[in-house]
């Protein structure tokens, strides 16, 4: 049996992106059409029958994020959608972007409708530049076929959607920095309270989603919540994109049912992963992104789904799945991900901006024979959980889950060269 499913990825490939009339001939905007037929509640209550889990690492139920929403008083409410995705080995959500972008904006629309909301923003990472003029190409489309604009399928409700481009900053991916930067302002995080549901946009209430959470959205209101949550895992319904790269023999973006598959179908099934290029053995692997955990070949059993993984120390996160054979350093491919916390971190706050820089320096001492003590092993303990509970924002309180995790794997590669004495 398939380990794929189309719930998302239904007609990528196979219609141009960019066109209308081929996106309808995969069902497109069907979803609307039914979804302006229902009570803004009733959606809300099927997103939430579907367990739909936010898709851009954080795993919040969507469905409760957006009934929280619907009960706050305040308007307008704006829609945002976080396309930022700025995490190296993290790319399916430009996978929606170029191969399905109807998709995420039907899912948009539909998000609007329920709010009544006049103004959606889509916050594209300033690398994906070329996207910039596409997205607004199938915008302008979508108006013109009465999808999007004045008076949508004459129902009396009207959206525009605007595209907000980031500079190259990670951080902007937090969702208070993104509605920062999107208000024209440095892209830092807010503290929190208030919540973005209260007080977001323009000190407005506003709903903030990932680009593949959007996507999701029409399956739902076509199938029901509870057939979509059935089609997945009981604690999160539906499916997941996953992005694998590095050392597997089929590298690229795979959208697989929640928990039907183990980490070993994800790394080695032939319509997957396929295996480890180069006939190598597995060393590690690394899940959700730079700031995620890293796994064992012990845990390749565990199965793929939000629950199970947190039950293992492990995390779905953005979908990322790094596979590095034998060939590498834990401590070397630990330094990499360490340079990019350094180059991201905002400088707000002092656990993150100084706890990277200092990590560095123990990870570089802990590469050279007899360079570090035991000492500096203590020292990066004691590093790892400050800046864990210290950080104002995600970043930094994530920056050292990679080399936690590893910490448990592989204490031995770190305690390798350190100075008997
Ligand atoms: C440093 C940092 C970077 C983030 N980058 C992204 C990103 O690129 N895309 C994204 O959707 N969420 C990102 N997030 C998570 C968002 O803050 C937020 O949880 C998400 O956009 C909510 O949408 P969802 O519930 O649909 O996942 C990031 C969080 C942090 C702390
Ligand atoms: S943890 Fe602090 S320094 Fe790091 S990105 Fe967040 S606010 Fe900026």
């Amino acid at each position: 049996m398939s380990k794929l499913i189309n719930l998302i990825s239904i007609g990528a490939g196979e219609m141009h992106p960019e066109s209308i009339e081929d996106y309808q001939k995969f069902g497109g905007f069907e979803a609307l059409k039914k979804a302006m037929g229902m009570q803004p509640a009733r959606i809300v209550e099927e997103v939430k029958t579907a367990k739909l889990l936010g898709r851009g690492g954080a795993a919040f139920p969507i469905g409760i994020k957006w009934e929280h929403l619907l009960h706050i008083e305040g308007s307008p409410k704006y829609i945002v959608c976080n396309a930022d995705e700025g995490e190296p080995g993290t790319f399916k959500d430009r996978f929606v972007l170029r191969q399905i972008p109807l998709r995420m904006i039907e899912g948009i629309i539909i998000a609007g409708y329920v709010f009544n909301s006049p103004q959606a923003y889509i916050y594209l990472r300033g690398e994906y530049r070329d996207l910039n003029k596409i997205l607004k190409n199938i915008i302008a489309k979508a108006k013109a076929a009465g999808f999007l604009g004045k008076n949508i399928l004459g129902s009396g409700y009207s959206l525009e959607i605007d595209i907000v481009s980031g500079a190259g900053a990670y951080v902007c991916g937090e969702n208070s920095a993104l509605l920062n930067s999107t208000e024209g302002k440095v892209g830092r995080p807010r503290i929190k309270p208030p919540h973005l549901a209260e007080v977001g946009l323009f000190q407005m209430p506003t709903l903030v989603n990932n680009v593949e959470s959007f996507a999701a959205i029409p399956e739902i209101v076509i199938m029901g919540g509870q057939k979509y949550l059935e089609l997945g895992h009981p604690d999160s319904g539906g499916s997941k994109l996953v992005c694998l790269s590095g050392h597997c023999a089929r590298r690229g973006t795979y959208e697989i049912p929640l928990g039907k598959s183990t980490l070993r179908d994800v790394i080695y099934d032939e319509e997957l992963g396929g295996g480890m290029a180069g006939g190598r053995k597995l060393k590690f692997f690394h899940l959700g992104g730079q700031s995620g955990p890293i796994g064992h070949p012990d845990q390749l059993d565990t199965v793929y789904s939000y629950s199970d993984l947190r039950a293992a120390g492990l995390s779905v996160g953005s979908g990322a799945v790094v596979v590095m054979d034998d060939s590498v350093s834990i401590l070397e491919y630990l330094q990499s991900v360490n340079e990019f916390f350094i180059h991201e971190s905002c400088g707000k706050c002092v656990p993150c901006r100084e706890g990277n820089r200092q990590i560095k320096k123990i990870l570089d001492r802990l590469l050279i024979p007899g360079a570090a003590d035991r000492e500096d092993l203590a020292n990066l303990r004691r590093l790892i959980d400050t800046m864990t509970a210290a950080s104002f924002c995600g970043l930094g309180q994530t920056a050292a889950v990679a080399i936690n995790t590893a910490w448990k794997h592989f204490k031995s590669e770190f305690e390798a060269n350190v100075a008997k004495a």
